[in-house]
């Protein structure tokens, strides 16, 4: 064993972040040098409610432990109703990893505004703890098995 090295479980996390508001929040906090885990790999989506459930699916299959969805808050979705949608996906798909024995804490859904850079580096930081104290996710045994 190398000393120094951690053997430390870390979670892998997609983030599906819109871009007017989560993924603008994430640069904030990027700029702002505001201290988070690395965990989170962003994909910029045009509004919360372009992510299809499918995606998230996908991510999970593919080796994430855990998924993030992020848009702005209620109201001010740049598309009207945009993410009154996305909670009703999500809703739906949170029912549906329960029945693949997915626990609910590896995908979130959180509204993150352009100007909240602290808000995303807190939710980054809870969401991977969290998903660290699971464990890994495991697909291909827990659900395809
Ligand atoms: S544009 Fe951000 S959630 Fe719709």
């Amino acid at each position: 064993m190398v000393i120094g090295l951690s053997t430390r479980f870390e979670p892998k996390i997609v983030g599906f972040l819109c871009r007017w508001c989560a993924y603008t929040g994430a640069d904030l906090a990027g700029t702002s040098r505001i201290k988070y885990p690395p965990n989170v790999t962003p994909i910029r989506v045009n509004c919360s409610g372009r992510v299809d459930p499918t995606f998230v699916l996908k991510a999970l299959a593919s080796g994430a432990d855990g998924v993030l969805i992020a848009g702005c808050h209620p109201g001010d979705c740049h598309y009207t109703s945009g993410n009154v949608k996305t909670i009703r996906r999500f809703k739906l798909l949170q029912r549906m990893l329960n029945q693949f024995g997915v626990e609910k804490e590896r995908v979130r859904l959180e509204w993150v505004s352009a100007s909240e850079g602290e808000r995303y580096a807190r939710i980054v930081e809870s969401m991977t703890k969290e998903i660290r104290s699971l464990g890994p996710l495991e697909w291909k045994t827990k659900v395809e098995a």
